[in-house]
């Protein structure tokens, strides 16, 4: 492989700190990406790049509880910082100039890491583009959420279009790379048991789940533009239903597997605000320092698909911060007609990644009577060997390689914001209905 160059704007935020430069650190450690790879980090503001690799060293210790001095040289030699202004279309051409003297005898290929808030995408796509940074040899990649809306998200896409290619565009969604969420489609390409009753005649219900014990953390301007909406449900959790539901692809290229999912997406009904539930934590109003805040911090939504094979088939979304665990969980529940026992296979994303199969079990004894028991494989002990990926290692390296097949492709994100649309509307208007609890709760709290 050709050593990339991979240039991060956003570079001291929290998730460059946080999520990418620790995987490339890993990426770098176990030469998985070439020494001469070059990462530069760019900043509106002078960077001390000392202070970065010690947040560096800082998430990979509370990770790994080792910190290789060996990987954390090499991510030191690769990483340069340019300060840049995102207005400026001259800071541009200094960029062009800076990647130009990293060339050999081969071009290298260039990944442009949009690690920022969408609304601050647009002056530095056009300015990319104007200093000749949008060739065949560039990629750019996109973090979530693309766009606040719909309509937003369409002009982001058309401003997009218009200076890069299709097959140069990565939008990111970390939660595909996840070790579960890919073992998801291998499981439900390669059990053929499951395969004839992966409909709504057996399947009464599919939930989906992603809580987590944390606020906002610090990210409170991000997050008062976002609201668990927007951060998890339009792109996360869309896109593990559509791996969960979707018809099995026709083969296992990108395009097909892209095929599939957009089909799903698109045939799911809009979610409308009657069959949905919105809270908030309290204290949140205080940490975001925004007495009139209604931003949702948690969202529970019941959703129907329209296809033949779905109709009847319930599907629930949840997701909040503040809760009383860190879990993101599959839930397919299957009919047992008038009974309250029956099949449920759940997929565990996270933290402790596996898949659990509940049977219904006579107890021993003389009664017939009737138990539930469970069929467990947990990631963990069964390949305790195998190398654990981080989702973001995965992201980057997958890029670098050019497989778009774990990205959103913009009829996605388009047929997802679709979904969300008019609840979303809704929801902005104003805070009726809005629910409130305590941190640490239980979802069984907020009913
Ligand atoms: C991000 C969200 O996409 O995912 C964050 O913006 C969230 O709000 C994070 O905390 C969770 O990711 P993970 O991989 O830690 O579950």
């Amino acid at each position: 492989m050709n050593a990339p160059v991979i240039v991060i704007f956003g570079i001291t935020g929290d998730l460059s700190k946080r999520k990418l430069l620790p995987a490339l650190y890993h990426l770098l450690a176990q030469d998985m990406l070439p020494e001469e790879t070059k990462i530069v980090g760019i900043s509106r503001h002078a960077l001390d790049a000392g202070e970065l690799l010690n947040s560096v060293e800082l998430c990979v210790l509370e990770k790994d509880n080792v910190c290789d001095p060996v990987g954390l040289g090499r991510v030191r030699n690769s990483l340069q910082s340019l300060q840049l202004d995102p207005e400026n279309a001259d800071d541009f051409h200094k960029l062009k100039e800076l990647l130009d003297s990293f060339d050999g005898d081969q071009p290298a290929r260039r990944l442009m890491y949009m690690s920022i808030p969408p609304s601050a995408y647009p002056p530095i796509i056009s300015n990319l583009a104007n200093a000749g940074l949008n060739d065949d040899r560039t990629s750019l990649l996109l973090e979530k959420p693309f766009g606040y809306d719909l309509e937003s998200a369409q002009n982001l896409i058309d401003l997009v279009d218009t200076h890069f290619q299709e097959e140069h565009i990565y939008r990111i969604d970390h939660y595909l790379d996840k070790e579960t969420a890919q073992n998801l489609l291998a499981f439900r390409l390669h059990n053929p048991i499951f395969a004839t009753i992966w409909n709504a005649g057996h399947i009464k219900q599919v939930y989906i789940r992603a809580i987590e014990k944390i606020g906002v953390e610090g990210r409170a301007s991000f997050y008062e533009q976002t609201g668990a909406l927007r951060d998890f449900v339009q792109s996360h959790l869309i896109q593990l239903l559509s791996i969960t539901m979707m018809d099995i692809p026709t083969d296992m290229s990108s395009q097909a597997i892209h095929t599939s999912k957009e089909n799903f997406m698109e045939q799911l009904e809009p979610a409308s605000p009657g069959s949905a539930v919105r809270a908030q934590y309290n204290g949140y109003k205080d940490e975001v320092n925004n007495p009139g805040s209604f931003v949702e911090t948690y969202a529970r939504l019941h959703l129907k698909h329209t296809a033949e094979r779905w109709q009847g088939t319930e599907i629930i979304l949840e997701t909040g911060k503040g809760l009383d665990d860190k879990r993101t969980e599959v839930i397919v529940e299957f009919k047992e007609p008038g009974e309250e026992l029956g099949n449920k296979l759940t997929f565990y994303i996270q933290p402790d990644e596996g898949i659990g199969l509940d049977l219904v079990v006579k107890e021993p004894g003389y009664e017939n009577s009737l138990g539930q028991a469970a069929l467990e494989f947990d990631y963990q002990s069964r390949f305790s060997d195998n190398q654990h990926i981080d989702a973001y290692e995965r992201v980057l390296l997958d890029a670098v390689r050019g497989d778009q097949s774990l990205f959103a492709s913009k009829r996605e994100v388009l047929a997802s914001w679709h979904v969300l649309d008019q609840l979303m509307h809704a929801w902005l208007k104003d805070g009726e209905g809005l629910k409130h609890y305590d941190l640490g709760a239980n979802t069984d709290a907020i009913s």
